[in-house]
């Protein structure tokens, strides 16, 4: 007897996240993710995850200084950038980048301060691929400026306004963790070998690029870009349907209800978009939701997180092809805490495969073959 997706079968215990896809709730180590948008920025996020509980004043203060000082990239991955094509996809850029980050080194056990270094440096890479396709060279990241505030810095070279910054940080405050997750169950598989916390990142950023995972949200504006014009939304995705496509932002393994992340989305976007982007994202959503429940009841089909991470990303000044990579920004902290969780009650994750090839077969030599 099979699962197909291994839908609601648990291999894992974890004290992170919890996700209650019937209720719409997601709670990080006990905290309501609703609570949390609304009060922490994403490096007290990232504390409650690595040290188990929201920092003091003067913890928070002591994370962001390591973070700061760990923002510098080594030389293999400077030149390991310089060789990549301008043409490759950000989130290729980054899953070998994270893992030139590692070249040289002896295979050690995944431990905290790699942690930290990794998702300091995971928007250091980023921007500076980004710069460098555009033909610029890496700027130097600047200690002053917090996680989010840094990251736009370094792609564009101007401090970010308040209201750019506050959308992305509560972006990646929402994105940091979710569960057993495709890439998250990637990362834990890879640490469950021995293996190292790069090893790790690059296998979930592998399962992130996938428009099922993390590869929805570009694909959400296209379709918004693609309407054009309010009006245009009915025929638009009743034809996509027709032709059997799936609407980028709706529907989701574990929420059988709105996910409380597009909601917290929604109203952020209503704030930092310009409001006729954001009245066609709203008519998009609503006619899309019209549809898959008059055509697929059954499914209970309802509004994703990457619906309006389209929006804020776009407000928050990101190009759209930067932002696959940059829910990896936000979920290197998840990840990385998972892998560490993993190290610390391992077994080596190792299911089994019902049999479904041929019966006992006689090998017969090459030369005899048809
Ligand atoms: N648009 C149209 N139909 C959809 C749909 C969507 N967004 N999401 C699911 N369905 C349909 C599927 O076609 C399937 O019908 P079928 O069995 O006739 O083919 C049915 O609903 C169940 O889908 P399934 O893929 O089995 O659900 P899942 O729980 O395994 O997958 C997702 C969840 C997220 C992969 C899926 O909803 C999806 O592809 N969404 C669009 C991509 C997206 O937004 N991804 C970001 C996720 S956060």
């Amino acid at each position: 007897m099979i699962t197909q997706g291994l839908e609601g079968v648990i291999v894992a215990q974890t004290a992170l996240s919890r996700v209650d896809g019937a209720r719409g709730v997601l709670i990080y180590r006990g905290y309501d993710i609703r609570d949390l948008a609304r009060a922490v920025s994403f490096e007290e996020v990232a504390h409650l995850f690595w040290y188990g509980a929201l920092p003091t004043r003067a913890q928070l203060d002591a994370l962001k200084k390591q973070l700061a000082q760990q923002r510098t990239l080594p030389d293999a991955a400077l030149n390991v950038l310089r060789a990549l094509p301008p043409t490759t996809a950000p989130i290729d850029a980054l899953r070998t980048l994270v893992s030139a980050l590692d070249a040289g080194r002896p295979l050690t056990p995944p431990d905290l301060p790699q942690a930290i270094a990794l998702t300091a440096q995971t928007p250091v890479l980023l921007a500076a691929f980004d710069r460098a396709r555009r033909g610029l060279a890496p700027l130097t990241p600047r200690p002053d400026l917090d996680h989010a505030a840094n990251y736009l810095y370094l792609l564009s070279g101007e401090i970010p306004t308040t209201a750019q910054v506050r959308a992305l940080d509560t972006y990646l405050v929402l994105l940091a963790d979710h569960g057993l997750n495709a890439s998250t169950f990637a990362a834990r598989v890879v640490a469950s070998t021995g293996s190292d916390l790069y090893s790790c990142a690059a296998a979930a950023l592998g399962a992130l690029k996938g428009p099922l995972h993390g590869g929805a949200p570009s694909r959400v504006l296209d379709m918004i870009e693609a309407i054009g014009a309010e009006e245009n939304a009915e025929t638009w995705m009743r034809g996509a349907l027709a032709r059997k496509e799936r609407l980028m932002g709706f529907g989701h393994r574990m929420y059988k209800t709105t996910d409380p992340r597009a909601e917290i989305l929604r109203g952020l976007a209503r704030d930092v978009c310009a409001p006729a982007f954001f009245a066609l994202a709203q008519r998009v959503e609503e006619t899309g939701l019209r549809l898959l429940h008059e055509q697929r009841p059954a499914e209970r089909l309802y509004t994703n997180v990457e619906f309006y991470s389209a929006a804020v990303l776009h407000a928050a000044g990101l190009p759209k092809d930067l932002f696959t990579a940059t829910f990896a920004v936000s979920r290197m902290s998840g990840w990385t805490a998972h892998v560490l969780e993993q190290v610390n009650h391992n077994r080596i994750i190792r299911p089994d495969a019902e049999y479904v090839g041929p019966a006992a077969q006689s090998v017969i030599p090459l030369d005899q073959r048809a």
